[in-house]
C-alpha cells in the first residue's frame, strides 16, 4: 500500500471532512458544549491524516513543478457548466444523506451571495470557486488539491492546521527557506508568492482573463485560512493585499456557511446561471 492509497480510493471523501472539521471548530467556539455532528470526530483521523501528506510534499519545489505542468491549456477546453457537471462525477457516496453534490454547493454558495444582494460577478465567483478541484479528475491526489494552503519558500507559520507536520517536509533542511521571508523580501506582496499547490492557485489562473480583481482574490486565497483567519503572513503582503484581502473575508462565510440540507435546484437554475456565466466567459475556457 503506498501512502497516499488509503485517501486516494475515493478521491474526494474527504473535501467535506475538511469543511466539516471547521464547521465543527466554529461551532464548538461559538455555542461552548456543542457538538456539530458525530461525523465529524470520525473525520478528524482522515483529517489528520490528509494533512500529514499535505505538509510533508508540498516543498517549494513540487510547486513550482506543478506550476509548469498545470498551465491553462494543458488539460484542453471546457465551458464553465461543462467543467461543473465533469465535476459532479466525483461524490462522496459514504453518506448521501447529508452530503451535497460539488455543483450542489457551488449552487448554494452562488444562490447565499446572490440572495445578499452582491453585484454579478461576485455570484459568479462563487459559482466557479471550486471549479479547480477536477485537478482530482486529472489524477491528483487530494494532497495536492485541497485542503488550507500555505506560502511556499519561507518559514511555516504556527498558524497552519497541524504545523507539526511539516517536521516532515523537506525543505526543513534548506536553511534558505526557513526564514519568516525566506525566497522573497518583507512587503513583497502576495503576487509574488508560491502558494502550495491546489485547486484555489489552479482555477487562478484558469480565470485570470475573465473576472475582476477581487474575484480572482477570493478564488487565489480562499483556503489561506492562515491569512485570512489567523492573521499570519502580514509581513509578506502590501498595501493592495491589505485592501483586497476584505474580498476573500467577504467571501468566506458564503463557502463555508452556505451547506444547507435544501439542496438546490439545478434544473431551475441552470437558465439564470448560464446567462450570468456568458457575461462573462467565452463558451469554452482552456483547462
Ligand atoms: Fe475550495
Ligand atoms: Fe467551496
Amino acid at each position: 500500500m503506498t501512502p497516499d492509497s488509503a485517501i486516494d480510493d475515493n478521491p474526494l471523501k474527504d473535501m467535506d471532512a475538511l469543511d466539516d472539521e471547521r464547521l465543527a471548530t466554529a461551532a464548538a467556539i461559538a455555542t461552548p458544549g456543542h457538538v456539530y455532528r458525530d461525523y465529524a470526530a470520525e473525520a478528524r483521523a482522515s483529517v489528520k491524516e490528509f494533512y500529514r501528506l499535505n505538509h510533508t510534499n508540498q516543498t517549494l519545489d513540487f510547486v513550482l513543478a506543478k506550476e509548469q505542468e498545470f498551465v491553462p491549456g494543458a488539460h484542453g477546453e471546457m465551458g464553465i457548466w461543462e467543467a461543473m457537471e465533469f465535476l459532479n462525477q466525483l461524490v462522496d457516496d459514504s453518506d448521501p444523506d447529508t452530503d451535497l453534490t460539488q455543483i450542489q454547493h457551488l449552487l448554494q454558495t452562488a444562490e447565499a451571495i446572490r440572495a445578499d444582494g452582491h453585484p454579478d460577478w461576485f455570484i459568479l465567483t462563487g459559482l466557479v470557486h471550486d471549479l479547480g478541484k477536477i485537478l482530482c479528475l486529472f489524477g491528483e491526489p487530494q494532497w495536492a488539491v485541497v485542503g488550507d494552503t500555505f506560502p511556499v519558500g519561507c518559514a511555516w507559520s504556527d498558524k497552519i492546521v497541524y504545523h507539526e507536520f511539516f517536521q516532515h517536509n523537506p525543505d526543513k533542511d534548506r536553511p534558505e527557506l526557513q526564514t519568516p521571508c525566506g525566497i522573497y523580501s518583507d512587503g513583497c506582496g502576495l503576487q509574488n508568492i508560491h502558494m502550495s499547490w491546489g485547486h484555489d492557485e489552479y482555477l487562478y489562473h484558469v480565470a485570470k482573463p475573465y473576472l475582476p480583481e477581487e474575484g480572482l482574490y477570493m478564488i487565489r486565497y480562499h483556503s489561506f485560512y492562515p491569512a485570512h483567519t489567523g492573521a499570519a503572513y502580514g509581513h509578506l503582503m502590501n498595501d493592495h493585499d491589505r485592501e483586497l484581502f476584505k474580498w476573500v473575508k467577504a467571501f468566506n462565510p458564503y463557502d463555508l456557511y452556505s451547506k444547507s440540507p435544501v439542496r438546490p435546484n439545478v434544473t431551475e437554475l441552470k437558465p439564470f446561471y448560464e446567462e450570468l456565466i456568458a457575461r462573462y466567459f467565452p463558451a469554452k475556457i482552456k483547462w
